[in-house]
């Protein structure tokens, strides 16, 4: 665990435009002085993130919204009540000092106060914002221990503040409060219908916080091994299929069958929250373990799993184009 000496280190290093990756209750952030747009630039460096990319800003507490967000609406401070410190962030219009690193060059800023007692000690040693993207090469899976930001960042990072295994285990839900009415960009742990019962008002459409390119190999918030998904029942048939060499690797919530002939069958939990704790982490040893394809099974679509499948699909290997007719009756 962290000590007070490594917490004002780590505050030190923020002051002086250094980087520093911390724990937050979702995953684990590199965070850098919200203020300076050199110690920002250095998280894109690190990661090798596009500079159109905006940052979460983290604060310690709710008073620090009128610092940062040009207007604050009732509904944000309802949210904060009721979800902060935790797991959301909220999309609101940005005060004009932002820097353009910060949003992307966009007129919003993300804000959102960490329930970490780690994260929350740095933000007070420290006395100022922290903007922190999750601490990860671009693309790749978030890190939820200390020891997953040092395989993913290396020395890019000055140092590493060790809070334990993060407890929800996927990132936080994102709310926009921008435009009426609210709508979540990136599911989570704090749930649609959670931000709709504290506000009073259903939701706008969800809409996806990155455009995806259509047929692109890019994928988000991915192991290395191609993933794909496939309905409980069909798991078995589709890896006898697969011309890929072993290992292949199976994560289901079922046991494996009796007979089955996958060699590495990994059992999920049985419960949405306890599924999202332990994913990534799942998803990198397996990685980790040398598989050429991982196989998840199907989520069942209800309202409780929906942030777990939606890191699920973005983590899957598109299927390729299909080929136009002419070309593939050639
Ligand atoms: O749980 C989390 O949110 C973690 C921890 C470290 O706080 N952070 C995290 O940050 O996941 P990052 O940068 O990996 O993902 C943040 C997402 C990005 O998709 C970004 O586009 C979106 O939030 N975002 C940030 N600021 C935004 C804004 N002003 N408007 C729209 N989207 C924004
Ligand atoms: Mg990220």
């Amino acid at each position: 665990m962290t000590t007070e000496q490594e917490i004002e280190k780590a505050a030190e290093i923020l002051r002086s435009g250094g980087l520093v990756a911390f724990p937050t209750e979702t995953v684990y952030g590199l965070g850098a002085d919200a203020s300076s747009p050199a110690a920002v630039k250095k998280i894109f460096a690190a990661k090798g993130r596009p500079a159109d990319h905006p940052v979460i800003v983290h604060i310690a507490d709710m008073s620090e919204l009128k610092h940062w967000a040009a207007e604050v609406p009732r509904a944000a401070w309802l949210l904060a009540e009721k979800f902060w410190p935790g797991p959301l962030t909220m999309v609101l219009k940005r005060s004009p000092h932002v820097n353009d690193l910060i949003s992307g060059g966009q007129n919003t800023i993300g804000l959102r106060v960490p329930g970490h007692p780690v994260a929350q000690q740095l933000l007070k040693a420290f006395g100022r914002g922290i903007a922190a993207p999750s601490a990860n090469k671009f693309g790749r899976l978030s890190p939820t221990t200390a020891e997953h930001v040092r395989e993913e960042l290396g020395n890019a990072v000055e140092i590493v503040l060790d809070g334990g295994p993060c407890d929800v285990g996927i990132e936080s839900t994102i709310v926009d409060l921008t435009s009426e009415p609210p709508a979540i960009l990136r599911p989570g742990r704090v749930s649609a219908q959670q931000i709709a019962d504290a506000l009073l008002v259903p939701l706008g459409e969800p809409a996806v916080d990155r455009p995806r390119v259509p047929g692109s190999l890019a994928s988000h918030y991915a192991p290395r091994a191609p993933l794909k998904i496939v309905h409980p029942d069909e798991i078995e048939s589709y890896v006898r299929r697969q011309v890929v060499p072993p290992p292949v690797a199976v994560l289901a919530r079922r046991g494996r069958p009796r007979d089955s002939k996958v060699a590495l069958w990994q059992v999920a939990p049985e419960t949405p929250e306890e599924y999202a704790r332990l994913l990534y982490g799942t998803l990198r040893r397996l990685d980790d373990a040398g598989c050429r394809l991982i196989v998840v099974e199907a989520l069942p679509p209800l309202p409780e799993w929906t942030a777990v499948r939606d890191r699920l699909d973005r983590a899957a290997t598109p299927e390729p184009a299909a080929q136009p007719t002419a070309a593939r009756a050639s």
